[in-house]
């Protein structure tokens, strides 16, 4: 299969549809050097995009969470996703919007003087974790934790945050697993390298307090959809001891939709009818 970057297709960059092979920065690039970048994870389903503006918004907070005001409105970013799906004929499929500080006037740490730029790609993309979708993700357990928001701004959806998640997804695969499920620098339950986390146990739902990991908008939407059906949701922090106790595990996430979990580390979890309720459902609603 071709790489990424070598593909037929339009990616909006900067304001204009330019062709895929020649969507290129400079390597000296700021973003490049010091993760001055943030992105978003959208999936466009039946010619609509689920969450469209929240993705564009949350595209601008995380910018200016680091310091980063996009010269681009939530409302041109939105023109910007469906344009880019249109000039490559997709109706379906995931869409990548980032913006980064370019290559410019500074090229140490500081970077007022650079150009702030945007790029917008999409392409096809189907079950982010294969099959586990229907018997259950097997996941490692990380040995790097969610770092503290008094450490790098973890409300923002930064590449600088992902570090530690390409590091620990490499090592899961490397046994076989999925995914990892890390712990927050306090010890806590955290999240996936990529999704956040829930548990049932009893008939009532837990899941981790956004407050060290990303306040994820699938996790958000998932959280409605049990308390609409009449679920106690607890959303507080979970210990790694409380594991043992869990019935049921899942994943959120744009890309990962809502994923059950059969494993993580020696805990195992049954796909149950509350995981297949849910999974069904949100498939539904985002097609809706
Ligand atoms: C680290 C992390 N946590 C959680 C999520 C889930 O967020 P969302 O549901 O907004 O896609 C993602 C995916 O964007 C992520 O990368």
């Amino acid at each position: 299969m071709a790489g990424y970057d070598d593909r037929d297709g339009k990616i909006w960059m900067d304001g204009t549809l330019v062709e895929w092979r020649e969507a290129k920065v400079h390597v000296l690039t700021h973003a490049l050097h010091y993760a001055s970048s943030v992105f978003e994870g959208e999936r466009c389903y039946n010619g609509r995009i689920f969450k469209s503006a929240e993705h564009s918004e949350r595209l601008r907070t995380s910018a200016e969470l680091l310091d980063m005001t996009l010269p681009w409105t939530v409302e041109q970013i939105e023109e910007a996703k469906y344009a880019t799906l249109k000039a490559n004929g997709l109706t379906d499929a995931y869409v990548r919007a980032l913006a980064w500080r370019g290559a410019g006037e500074d090229m140490g740490v500081a970077s007022a003087r650079n150009p702030i730029r945007m790029a917008v790609a999409v392409w096809s993309w189907g079950n982010y974790y294969g099959d586990a979708k229907f018997k259950g993700a097997k996941l490692d357990i990380s040995k790097w934790k969610r770092p503290s928001p008094e450490t790098i701004p973890s409300a923002a959806k930064a590449s600088g945050l992902y570090m530690i998640c390409t590091m620990s997804k490499h090592a899961a695969e490397a046994k076989g697993c999925s995914d990892a499920m890390m712990f927050d620098y306090r010890g806590y339950v955290a999240e996936a390298t990529g999704a956040n986390i829930f548990f049932v146990k009893d008939g009532e739902v837990h899941t981790p307090l956004p407050d060290a990991i990303l306040n994820g908008i699938t996790r958000q939407t998932v959280i409605g959809m049990l308390r609409d059906k009449g679920i106690k949701v607890h959303e507080r922090y979970i210990e790694a001891s409380e594991l043992e106790g869990f019935e049921q595990c899942w994943l959120t996430g744009t890309a990962a939709e809502v994923t059950p979990v059969g494993q993580i580390g020696d805990y195992s979890f049954e796909v149950g009818a509350l995981t297949r309720e849910i999974a069904t459902d949100y498939e539904k609603l985002v097609r809706s």
